[in-house]
């Protein structure tokens, strides 16, 4: 029988955790859970007997599969999955797996509160604005763009996407612009919401250059990926622009010194927290506690990114 091992440095609400739990047990299959490990070490021994492995942002490396003879495979119960070595899975035959579209809304409402967040001045009592009438850029119309273009209209804000892998059809369809060029994109938003991936074309993709082009008060809201942004343009873009401002729910490595000369002009959670909500947790930890049942059960691969 399956052992099915749910390791999270960041743990699932306790809810969620339970209703894994039952739908690995009524499989039949053993359950397994490590939270909140501190080593490497750890993680290796823990998935030493497991067949499939279920994780958050937890790294899966090369290294680890190596400690998992019998893992056949690994689901990232979210979005993005640059945290598992798909060249190193797919060498050594391990299905990869993301629970697309489950915490979304989590990310999503976040994003909106960030904005809401700086408009209001960091709640801090002075004046603020409204999002109402000013223009949204939607940098990449997944299922998490999607959601915060239906919050985001709720607002009344004026909605603009970009995506190359998404029609402009589907993007008309829930009310948002489409633009032709991510350069467009930044030139005509006061506010641009990141929602790309972090891979190899992505990285430091968003910098000064495109930075530059937002008008006047322009906002930045990362609940993507700090890999996306190129700190030294972003360091740049704070300096030139006094207007700018940059919320984001993963801390920039030049953190420090945007908090020693900016006060006021940023915000970063002090975790990870887009998708920390018992109901993202349940969605996406028990789609992929079903995921996995149902790639033993039937060799269903729906959802496997290391094709
Ligand atoms: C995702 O990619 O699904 C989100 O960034 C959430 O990541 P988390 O599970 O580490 O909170």
């Amino acid at each position: 029988m399956p052992k099915v091992l749910v390791a999270t440095v960041k743990p699932f609400a306790p809810v969620a955790v339970e209703q894994i739990k039952k739908i690995i047990e009524d499989a039949g299959y053993e359950f397994a859970l490590l939270e909140k490990y501190d080593s490497e070490e750890q993680l290796k021994e823990a998935v030493s007997d497991a067949d499939a492995l279920i994780v958050r942002s937890d790294k899966i490396h090369k290294g680890i599969m190596e400690a998992a003879p019998h893992l056949k495979i690994v689901v990232r119960a979210g979005a993005g999955y640059d945290n598992i070595d798909l060249q190193a899975a797919t060498e050594r035959g391990i299905v990869v797996m993301n629970t697309p579209g489950q915490n979304s809304n989590a990310v999503a409402e976040l994003a909106l509160g960030m904005m809401v967040y700086l408009a209001r001045n960091q709640f801090n009592g002075k004046p603020g604005t409204e999002l109402k009438g000013k223009t949204l850029g939607i940098h990449a119309f997944g299922h998490v763009g999607k959601r915060v273009a239906q919050i985001a209209s709720g607002f009344g804000m004026e909605l603009f996407a970009f995506d190359p892998f998404i029609s402009d059809e589907e993007i008309s369809k829930e009310g948002v612009t489409p633009v032709k060029s991510v350069e467009a994109l930044y030139e005509k938003c006061q506010y641009v919401s990141l929602h790309i991936p972090a891979n190899e074309k992505t990285m430091k993709s968003i910098n000064f250059e495109l930075l530059s082009r937002m008008p006047h008060n322009a906002v930045l809201v990362n609940t993507a990926r700090k890999e996306i942004i190129d700190e030294e343009g972003l360091l740049k873009m704070f300096a030139e622009r006094e207007d700018f401002k940059y919320i984001s729910d993963i801390a920039p490595d030049c953190a420090a010194e945007i908090a020693e000369k900016y006060e006021g002009r940023y915000f970063f959670t002090p975790k990870k927290m887009g998708a920390q909500t018992a109901e993202a947790n349940i969605n996406a930890g028990l789609a992929a506690a079903r995921q996995i049942v149902n790639f033993f059960e039937k060799g269903d691969r729906t959802f496997q990114v290391n094709k």
